[in-house]
This record gives structure tokens, sequence and C-alpha cells, in this order.
């Protein structure tokens, strides 16, 4: 007896669907039921299994960087840097194959692409020594220098607690008490806050990372790449109406480019420093708010990165991606950022919870070698190791590994334990560079521009006494910018909307 709330099918009649154990479905579209109009029976299974594995097809969002997209690609390396590092990777006309993710930090997983926010700027590169993860944004520094201010920070920028909204009070008392944002402050509320699309952005490792050559010398790098089509922004005006018509305005611009075969490129450049220069730079060179300026540290050509091929399937190669900074191979080491030292814990551990124990073995995060690692079992486990011995060292033939004494990529400390911040160096103030990037790298549009939107963020709810510590903050980082900022508030609202961080 045919059924009219079931719509024809499209197409040709289907080969049928199976169960999760591959015997044949019976139907998708007619629960087993005690006649027509009867009672659904307990021991329809595939009904069972279709309701209970809906209710389990989510996973945790990414707590930072929950909205994003990404897509494949190759990293090619044109230039010879084999003096500053042995990965194979790194190496002279190497061509590997890799993945890309971009994102917001502050918006959760279906909110606009275009809020004024840093862009996450994830890199995985399948190499033949295991997968290296370059885990940065696309600005060369960061709001902290210290770990332990990452959970209140995202926190900060998020949420309020009883209403459940976001809220430029919040987002400036905690600016304002940290002045070691000041320098990314600057410049998200500059251009670099509204990029028009990922195409059109840099990435930065942003970290310094250290690079260790065939002879043992090591060098401390930062990563650059530089957009092959240009940097281009959005106006705040042109992303507020983008936020409102096309929410995934840059994951649709990302994909649809790739699918035309207009396949995006990034020049990548490194900056390097002798191991011994960090010591006495005039920046503490491991200090996550700081860049080191190009006259000192010039770029060196490298290569380029090109995205190519679009995901097959968001859910299993995007959302079950898992970068991290901690994942690094030969020829490449971390640094004393005590930001990229937290760092290394927090990725893996993060995706433990959300994709599961063995999150490791799914197909966009297995490296393309071999795996012989003495982690067992676990929620999913899908690679073994057959019957080998699960304890090192052992007499069976399973093979572990046994190096003493100095570490390649290791660096020496001393002193007591202790909490505190970085040693200065001789140039070190939070709001030095800052002020630079705003009197020395802007024009006078940019200025102009840079005064609306802070003011048009301050306006909106921010209160006593956090409003005039912001203005002491914009003084700091350049008295003329910070008075016409107080100025223009004070003058009340601007004359167009302007978007703070996550006012949409
Ligand atoms: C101590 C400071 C930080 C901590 C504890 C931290 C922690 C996290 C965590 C837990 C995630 C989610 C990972 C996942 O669920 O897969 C994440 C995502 C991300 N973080 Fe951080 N983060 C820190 C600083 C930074 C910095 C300094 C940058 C850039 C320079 C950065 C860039 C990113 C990016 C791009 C993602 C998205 C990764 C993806 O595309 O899957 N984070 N962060």
């Amino acid at each position: 007896m045919s059924n009219s709330s079931n719509p024809p099918r499209n197409g040709s009649p289907a080969t049928g669907s199976t169960t999760g154990t591959g015997a044949p479905a019976v139907s998708d579209r007619n629960s087993l039921t005690l006649g027509p109009d009867g009672p659904i029976l307990l021991h329809d299974v595939h009904l069972l299994e279709q309701l209970a594995h809906f209710n389990r097809e989510k996973v945790p969002e990414r707590q930072p960087h929950a909205k994003g997209a990404g897509a494949f690609g190759v990293l090619e390396i044109t230039e010879d840097v084999s003096r500053y590092t042995r990965a194979a990777l790194f190496q002279k006309s190497a061509k590997t194959d890799m993945l890309a993710r971009f994102s917001t930090v502050a918006g959760e997983s279906g909110s606009p692409d275009t809020w004024r926010d840093v862009r996450g700027f994830s890199l995985k590169f399948y190499t033949d020594e295991g997968n290296y993860d370059l885990v940065g944004n696309n600005t060369p520094i960061f709001f902290l220098r210290d770990p332990i201010k990452f959970p209140h920070f995202i926190r900060s920028q998020k949420r309020l607690p009883d209403s459940g909204l976001r809220d430029n009070h919040m987002q400036w008392d905690f600016w304002t008490s940290n002045p070691e944002s000041a320098h990314q402050v600057t410049y998200v509320m500059g251009e670099r806050g509204l990029p028009r699309t990922w195409r059109h952005m840099n990435g930065y490792g942003s970290h310094t990372y250290m690079w260790i050559n065939a002879a043992g010398e090591k060098f401390w790098v930062k990563y650059h790449f530089h957009t092959r089509q240009g940097m281009a922004f959005f106006d705040n005006a042109e992303a507020a109406a983008m936020a409102g018509t096309d929410a995934d305005f840059h994951r649709r611009d990302l994909f649809e480019a790739i699918a035309r075969g207009e396949h995006p490129a990034w020049d990548l450049s490194v900056q390097v420093m002798p191991y011994a220069e960090a010591k006495n730079y005039r920046f503490n060179p491991f200090d996550l708010t700081k860049v080191w300026p190009h006259k000192d540290y010039p770029l060196i050509k490298v290569g380029t990165m090109t995205l190519n091929r679009n995901p097959d399937n968001f859910f299993a190669q995007i959302e079950q991606a898992a970068f991290s900074p901690g994942n690094t191979v030969p020829g490449i080491g971390l640094s004393p950022d005590k930001m990229l030292l937290g760092r290394a814990f927090a990725y893996a551990d993060a995706q433990r919870h959300r994709i599961g124990t063995n999150f490791h073995q799914l197909p966009v995060n297995q490296p393309k070698v071999p795996v012989n690692s003495y982690m067992f079992d676990g929620q999913m486990a899908y690679h073994h190791q057959g019957n080998a011995p699960v304890y090192a060292p052992n007499s069976g033939g399973h093979s572990w590994s046994d190096q003493t004494g100095p570490v390649a990529d290791g660096w020496e400390a001393d002193g007591e334990m202790t909490r505190s911040a970085y040693t200065l160096h001789a140039q070190d103030d939070d709001f030095g560079q800052p002020g630079t990037l705003v009197r020395e790298v802007w024009n006078d549009a940019q200025r102009a521009q840079f005064v609306e939107q802070v003011a048009g963020s301050l306006l909106g709810g921010v209160r006593s006494p956090v409003l005039e510590r912001a203005f002491d903050y914009w003084k700091h980082v350049d008295s003329d910018i910070g008075q016409r900022i107080e100025a223009r508030v004070k003058a009340g609202s601007a004359p167009e909307p302007v978007q703070g961080m996550g006012d949409g």
C-alpha cells in the first residue's frame, strides 16, 4: 500500500541502504508498526539505530576557534634553507601534502565569519618524518604572554554568565587589566580584524620556534605566510551587512574558489635569529606580544603553499581535524615561549575530549609514515599492533626509543622556581611596539579608521572605571591617538555603526 506522506523518490531507484552492520536495511521511510496506525515496535532495530546514532552525531565544538573551514594543498620548497634546518619538509624541492583550517576565535560554530576578530591559520603537514603542525593566526603576535591567562581571556571574549550575551565591557575590562594585550588589540581594531576573505589574509606562526641543522646548530625562527592574492579587508558596514546576509561567507568563498580551480597560494618566509643572539636582543625574542622588526631579521624566502582540494566531507576532514603546536618533527623544536609550552599540552588534551582518545588514528589526522607508539586501546581503537609486547623495554622484538643526554632541540635554563614575568630586555615594554605600528606603519586614513573603531566599541556599554582605563591604555600606546579616542567617545555616538570584537 502506498503512503501519501512519502514524496516520490528522486532519480533512479536506490539500490538500498544497509544497517551499521552491513545487512540490508528494510526501509528508511517507514518505521515498523503494528498495523498502519498502531504503535512502533521496539525490535525495529534499524529505527533505533538511526535515532540513537543521530543523538550522538555532533562532537563538542572547539572551545576557541569553533567556526572555521579548510582545504587540502601542498607546500613546495623553492629555496635552500638547509643551513638552518634539517627538517625534510623544508629541504629544497620537497613537496609535502598538507591541510589548512581557518577560523574566527571567539564565535561559536554557527557564528558569522565576518565578525571583527583574529583569524586562525592552522596548518598540518603530512611529512616523511611524521606530522608537523603550525597553528598560528593572521597576526604575528598575541594578546598574552603567560598561558595561565588564556582561559580567562577567552571567556572574557565570549558570553556573560547570566544573559548569554557578548559584552564590550567584559572584553575591555580584560584587555585594560592586561596591558600586554595592547599590541594585538591594536591589530584587531585595525583592518586586520576584518579580512575580506581567508584567501586575502597573511598567516603567521606567531611564536618563536627552533630550527636545527644537520650539524646540530640551532636557530630561532618566526614563520610568515604572505598571501599571493594580496591583503584585502572589509569595512565595518560591509562586514556587518555580510554577517546578516551570509554568515558563512568566508567558508563559502574558499570552497567555491577552489571548486572553480582558483587555488589560493601563500609565500612562506622565515626570520632567522642565531641562537646566541636571543640573550641580548633588544626585545625578549620569546615574548609572543612582540615582533622582530624586519630590519633586525629580514625575511628569508622558503617556498609556497597552495590550497588545491576541497574536503569531501566537512565533519570527517575539518571538524575532526586535530592540530597541535606540540606536533613537531626532527629539525624543528619549540622555544622558551611560555605560551607555546602551555599550548604543547592544551591541544591534544582538548582533542582527546572533543573527538576521542584515539583521534590521532582518524584518516585526516594520521601521519603517512608508520606509527609505532606505546599508546594502546581506549575508545574506538582502530589500528593495533597485534600481540606485540605492550611494555618497554621488552624481549619480544617490539622496538622502543632510548636516547639519553642533551636533546637536539633543547635550550639551557637556570634559576630557582618562580612565578614571574619574563626577564625584560633593553626595549621591552607593553606599549612600544603598538605605538610604532600606529605611528610608523599606518597612514592617516588607517589611524582615523582605528580611532572610529575603538571609540565605537567603547561606546557600546563600556562603563567606569574600565572606560577611563581604556583611555589611559590608548594614551600609553600613543598620546595623540588616546586623546582622539577619548574626545570621540565623549562627543557621543560615532557617525556610522562600528563593530567591536564580538558586537556583531
Ligand atoms: C596558552 C595559550 C593557548 C591555549 C591554552 C590555547 C588552546 C586552544 C584550544 C584548546 C584549542 C581547541 C583545539 C581543538 O579543540 O582542536 C585552540 C584552537 C586554536 N588555537 Fe589556541 N590556544 C592558545 C593560544 C593560541 C595562540 C597564541 C594562537 C596563535 C598564534 C592560537 C591559535 C589557535 C588556532 C588557529 C586554533 C584552531 C585550531 C584548528 O583550526 O583546529 N592559540 N586553542
